[in-house]
């Protein structure tokens, strides 16, 4: 399989448009930036799925070889979307792919309730073309493409800020334990090489099932929104808690990892907050000495 990483910033990217906090400042300075959180995965280097839709979406396909549409004119190599939520940062990228028009869009139950009741995306997109809707049923593997299996694992019911009056989603199918799965991750298996990697970006917490889902994993893209709990109020002077907003502390995932024989670890979903993001940073040496790292727009991962 293929992985190319599109973006590895949280929402607001890096630098973030109003903050002038000590890391944005930076890369003001520095002429650095980060698109926000998001994947294209392949298992046979053809097809392409992206992996959430961000606000940055235009600008990381076009930046994006692997991406590049043909050979008939109006093909493209990405077949589909997967959504691990339904945050502005990894939803509001749909509108934009509104003239792909036969896009496989996979999603929870809940996450399909918000992106048709509070933001109403799947109504505004049927304007445009006729995308497909389809539910991920967590724990239940779903075939990508010839040799690309994917397995939703079920993370938390955190919703988005917007989605907080969404009634409690029906699921249509009946499937199983799908209604409170407001946040999932994704585990990529190619079924030829055998590699897996597991794709987190908004781990509230370091359950049971996820850590069995990390197990025989060669790589995992974890949630590295914030280095500690308290980082957006001292670096800000405002906002709340990391763990609060549904996001482990990067400090909390190292003891866990550094409890157990892993996968190589990569942090995304970086927020422009986070300290790790400077690399002369103790908190990046931190990352660096557990074995880990921090992921980078374009990275590309064979696995
Ligand atoms: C999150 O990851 O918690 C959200 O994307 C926050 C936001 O709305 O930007
Ligand atoms: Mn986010
Ligand atoms: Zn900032």
């Amino acid at each position: 399989m293929r992985v190319r990483v599109l973006g590895t910033a949280a929402g607001g990217g890096y630098p973030q448009w109003n903050c002038a906090c000590a890391e944005c400042a930076r890369a003001r300075a520095d002429g650095v930036a980060r698109g926000q959180d998001c994947l294209a995965v392949s298992g046979d280097g053809r097809r392409w799925h992206l992996v959430n839709a961000s606000p940055d979406i235009r600008g990381q396909i076009l930046a994006t070889p692997e991406l590049t549409p043909g050979p008939g004119r109006r093909d493209t190599p990405i077949s589909g979307v997967l959504l691990s939520t339904a945050e502005l940062d990894h939803t509001l990228g749909l509108l934009a792919l509104r003239e792909g028009s036969t896009l496989n869009v996979y999603a929870p139950v809940p996450v399909q309730a918000a992106l048709t009741e509070a933001f109403p995306v799947r109504r505004v997109l049927a304007g445009y073309g006729s995308p497909r809707w389809q539910t991920i049923d967590p724990g239940t593997p779903l075939t990508l493409d010839e040799r690309l299996e994917v397995t939703a694992i079920r993370l938390s019911a955190k919703r988005p800020r917007y989605a907080s009056a969404v009634a409690a989603p029906r699921d249509p199918n009946g499937a199983h334990g799908a209604v409170d799965a407001w946040v999932v991750a994704y585990r990529f298996h190619d079924l030829v090489t055998g590699g897996v990697l597991v794709y987190a970006p908004c781990l509230a917490e370091w359950t049971e099932r996820f850590d069995a889902a990390l197990a025989s994993a060669d790589y995992a893209l974890l949630d590295g929104t914030c280095f500690s709990d308290d980082e957006m109020n001292s670096r800000t002077g405002g906002g709340r808690g990391s763990r609060q907003m549904g996001h482990l502390p990067i400090a909390d995932s190292l003891l866990r990892l550094s409890q157990r024989r892993g996968p190589r670890v990569l942090f995304t979903h970086l927020n422009n907050t986070n300290p790790v993001l400077n690399p002369d940073s103790a908190e990046y040496a931190a990352v660096l000495a557990a074995g880990a790292d921090i992921a980078a727009d374009g990275q590309l991962l064979e696995l």
